[in-house]
């Protein structure tokens, strides 16, 4: 089966470099229409320019797909419903989101400024808010939409040095939880991809030969299985030199401890119940833990009367 995009119109952010760059070119060469949006600036989000984005453009455009340039700050609200609204009056439509663009200010927790903090929160977190925010009508009302965020393993997993990043991270798996929820019966499809590729941002952090194996192609590859037709929904797709892993929140069955037992003592000497994995299992809400708790406490009412 070819995985194809035609007659789809596609916004990938920080497409100008790396991993964004990589989605949106094979995005084109399977027949979307893509918007590559970057600000342009540096690693740590100083400065701006459009030459990045442009020459991707041009590349789409020299191979014979259909691409425009934008470069909103993915961070300001109005310079999002901008792309988008531009996005609409050239081709009516806006199909699939890549949420990509991002900066790195990493420092121990104990050096790093709230200026620091703010500012990848801005980018990430208010990023993929501001641009899922601006295309969510549409997406609805056209009864179609795929949305992937990007995650990390430092926000799944945390990192030294990353307590910005990886809260910001982490984020937008939340994010993508809920929209997962609420954009079901729209089929608007909403995914997370955790990828690990050599790019400017991950240069200096890797020895060459390792970089060399890191290509950002093969993140692709997964990041097209998030927002193709088929698409899962609510995935945790991890993706880097050629593996792919999916990852997930459980939750142990945990267990009940009685009115007379709920003190920290008891759930101290209950530990190993409540790490128990033997049923753990993946909750569609979080309602749902509501409910398994009141189950139990149920069960144990109706025991005991
Ligand atoms: P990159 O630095 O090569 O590309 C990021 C792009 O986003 C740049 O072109 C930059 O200009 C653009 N950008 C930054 N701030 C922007 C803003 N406010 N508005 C619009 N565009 C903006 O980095 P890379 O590695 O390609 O990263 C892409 C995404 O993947 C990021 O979200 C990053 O956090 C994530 N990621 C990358 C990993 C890796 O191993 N490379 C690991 C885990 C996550």
């Amino acid at each position: 089966m070819s995985i194809r995009f035609d007659g789809k119109v596609a916004i990938v952010t920080g497409a100008g470099n790396g991993l964004g760059r990589s989605h949106a070119l094979e995005l084109a060469a399977r027949g979307a229409k893509v918007v590559i949006n970057d600000l342009g600036g540096a690693r740590d989000g100083v400065g701006a320019s459009s030459e990045a984005a442009d020459s991707v453009v041009a590349e789409i455009q020299a191979a014979g797909g259909e691409a425009f340039a934008h470069g909103a700050n993915v961070a300001i609200f109005s310079e999002v419903e901008d792309m988008v609204a531009q996005t609409v009056a050239k081709w009516g439509q806006v199909d699939i989101l890549i949420n990509n663009a991002g900066i790195l200010r990493d420092k121990s927790f104990s050096k790093m400024s709230i200026d620091d903090f703010k500012l990848v929160m801005d980018v990430h977190v208010m990023g993929a808010v501001n641009c899922s925010k601006a295309v969510w009508e549409i997406m609805k009302e056209q009864k179609y939409g795929r949305i992937v965020m990007t995650t990390s393993s430092s926000g799944l997993y945390g990192n030294f040095g990353q307590s910005n990043y990886g809260a910001a991270k982490m984020a937008v798996v939340g994010l993508m939880n809920t929209l997962a929820i609420e954009g079901a019966k729209y089929n608007v499809h909403v995914n997370a991809l955790a990828p690990t590729a050599a790019t400017r941002m991950t240069e200096d952090l890797m020895p060459a030969e390792v970089l060399a194996m890191l290509v950002p192609e093969a993140v692709t590859a997964g990041a097209l299985t998030l927002c193709h037709d088929n698409a899962p929904s609510r995935f945790i797709l991890c993706a880097g030199g050629g593996g792919y892993a999916k990852s997930s929140i459980f939750e142990t069955d945990g267990i009940y401890l009685s009115p007379e037992q709920q003190n920290p003592e008891a759930v101290v000497a209950n530990w190993e119940g409540i790490c128990d994995t033997a049923n753990q299992a993946e909750l569609e809400t979080g309602f749902k833990q509501s409910e398994k708790f009141l189950l139990k406490a149920q069960a144990y009412l109706q025991a005991n009367q």
